[in-house]
């Protein structure tokens, strides 16, 4: 090997030092100083970039729950399943004022629709975050309002998900979509639900003490009784290696349930 490719080798090995131990201290439990450095320190090369907000570097950070490295996004948080989005809907252009509708925002979703030129709004039973106190189940919006909906990890919290699905479907424009995410055991062919259990029940059976089920294989027959028309995309056939590798999304979620609203 060259000097100057010894030496090179010598400084990016410690650069992954540094991240590392970075990244290990966000797993931990990140304090603002190791948050701001670990988006300084990571910020080196453009090995992992986020399509949400252009921050590039050699490694996103770690995540607590779940325990993975390389997941969140140091500069605006983003989950694989936010990079993911976002990557579909640049390449879904719909049209120019397009309404979009986000169920349980997280903040990132209303930037990258401005860009594409979408009109924005967002729902939740609870969360300020929301721009509107609503719930899924009787959303407090005109019958197809919506190009484009993105309700992401939400339909576990919700008992009556097939009303959900129904207002889902109900709220979108004939020709609008939804983009679904919920938490699933590819294991089982029948969702585990059960509206009576206690908190560590539902920790142990559905893998959190707010969720009321545990989705089988059968999500999608779910979703089409609320009357959407549903197609499983699966990332890996929609997504490069490239796309993998650069806006790292391998994790637990590697599809969306597309729902178009059946029979209209
Ligand atoms: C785990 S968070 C999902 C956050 C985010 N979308 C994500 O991808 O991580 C679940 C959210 O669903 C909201 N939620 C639960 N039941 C709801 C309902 N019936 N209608 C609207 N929002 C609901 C909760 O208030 C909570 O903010
Ligand atoms: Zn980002």
């Amino acid at each position: 090997m060259s000097a100057t490719g010894a030496t090179s080798e010598k400084v990016s090995g410690r650069l992954r030092g540094t991240a590392r131990a970075a990244t290990n201290a966000l797993g931990r439990r990140a304090t603002r100083w190791e948050r701001s450095a670990h988006r300084h320190f990571l910020a080196v090369g453009s090995r992992v970039e986020c399509p949400v907000c252009g921050w590039h570097g050699v490694s996103f950070a770690a995540s607590r729950k779940p325990r993975r490295m390389n997941r969140l996004c140091p500069e605006c948080f983003s989950s694989e399943r936010d990079r993911a989005l976002q990557l579909w809907l640049d390449r879904h252009p719909v049209r120019p004022d397009a309404r979009i509708l986000e169920v349980a925002p997280l903040g990132l979703l209303r930037p990258a629709s401005e860009r594409l030129g979408y009109e924005y709004t967002s729902v939740d039973l609870h969360s300020s975050r929301a721009e509107i106190r609503g719930d899924l189940c009787g959303l407090p919006f005109a019958t197809g309002s919506f190009d484009v909906i993105a309700c992401f990890h939400v339909l576990e919290h919700v008992p009556a998900d097939v009303e959900a699905a129904a207002q889902i479907a109900r709220v979108l424009r004939d020709d609008g979509e939804a983009v679904v995410i919920v938490p699933w055991d590819k294991t089982n062919d029948d969702t585990d639900e059960d509206f009576e259990a206690g908190p560590e029940e539902r920790l142990r059976r559905f893998g959190q003490a707010d969720h009321v089920r545990m989705y089988g294989r059968d999500v999608a027959d779910r979703f089409r009784s609320g009357g959407l028309h549903v197609t499983e995309v699966l990332w890996r056939d929609v997504f490069s290696a490239d796309d993998f590798r650069r806006c790292a999304l391998r994790g637990d979620d590697d599809r969306f349930w597309i729902c178009t609203p059946a029979g209209r």
